[in-house]
């Protein structure tokens, strides 16, 4: 089993001061960075797009874990590779043709990652498993931080769990939405590999990142 990533979600990030956040979590112990896209349109909240992302790329050599919550993803796909998006992770229900989709953002050169809703069940990535790098199981709806985690997401976490392996390929499983120490540790249990966390990562200031990756690493067993 793969080590446990953790990817803060810089939308709980200062947005006036975004590039000092990124290398604070970077020096903090950041994996990934998480970057969520969202249009107002897919889901109800509107943040940024690939020129703040690659503006943003010089301040960290760390993946870019990217989450489009945007519909249509397809003519942003090369403006996010060369933004410098190492991941990209799209939902199926932006449309239209999302093999399509994925089979772009590998060609431009990127991983792609497919996203699920809390409705959307764990047999819609059953079509395109072989094609994406990771999974991520939304455990709030898209759209806001500091939602609270729905508990009825680990049966599905535990289904692609199982989906994952008997693929033998190396997918990364993430979640994201309401982790923090006393959920990460059920979410690893179930069998991610990566966890998103945002309020639980930037509460309590600069000088607490580093203590509260920590605290979400330490639920880890794997
Ligand atoms: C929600 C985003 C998440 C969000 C998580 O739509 O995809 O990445 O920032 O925030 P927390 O960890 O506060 O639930
Ligand atoms: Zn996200």
């Amino acid at each position: 089993m793969s080590e446990l990533l953790i990817s803060p979600s810089i939308l709980s990030a200062d947005f006036a001061e975004l590039g000092v956040e990124i290398r604070r979590i970077d020096d903090a112990g950041a994996d990934m960075i998480h970057v969520d896209v969202m249009d107002g349109h897919f889901v109800p909240n509107l943040t940024f797009g690939p020129p703040v992302i690659e503006k943003l790329r010089r301040h960290s050599d760390k993946p870019f874990d990217v989450h489009l919550m945007i519909s249509p993803v397809d003519p942003y796909i090369e403006d996010f590779a060369k933004a410098g998006a190492d991941i990209l992770t799209v939902h199926p229900e932006a449309g239209p043709h999302l093999h399509r989709t994925l089979q772009a953002i590998r060609a431009a050169g990127m991983k792609p990652g497919v996203a699920l809703n809390p409705g959307t069940p764990a047999e819609a990535v059953d079509p395109v498993i072989d094609d994406v790098d990771l999974i991520l199981v939304m455990s709030v709806n898209p759209g806001f931080g500091g939602q609270s985690f729905i508990d009825s997401q680990l049966r599905k976490i535990e289904q692609l769990r199982q989906k994952i392996d008997a693929t033998g390929r190396d997918i990364i499983l993430e979640v994201d939405g309401g982790l923090n120490p006393e959920t990460a540790p059920k979410a690893i249990s179930a069998g991610v590999t990566a966890i998103v966390a945002g309020s639980a990562v930037f509460r309590g200031g600069p000088d607490h990142y580093a203590q509260n990756i920590s605290a979400l690493r330490a639920g880890a067993t794997i």
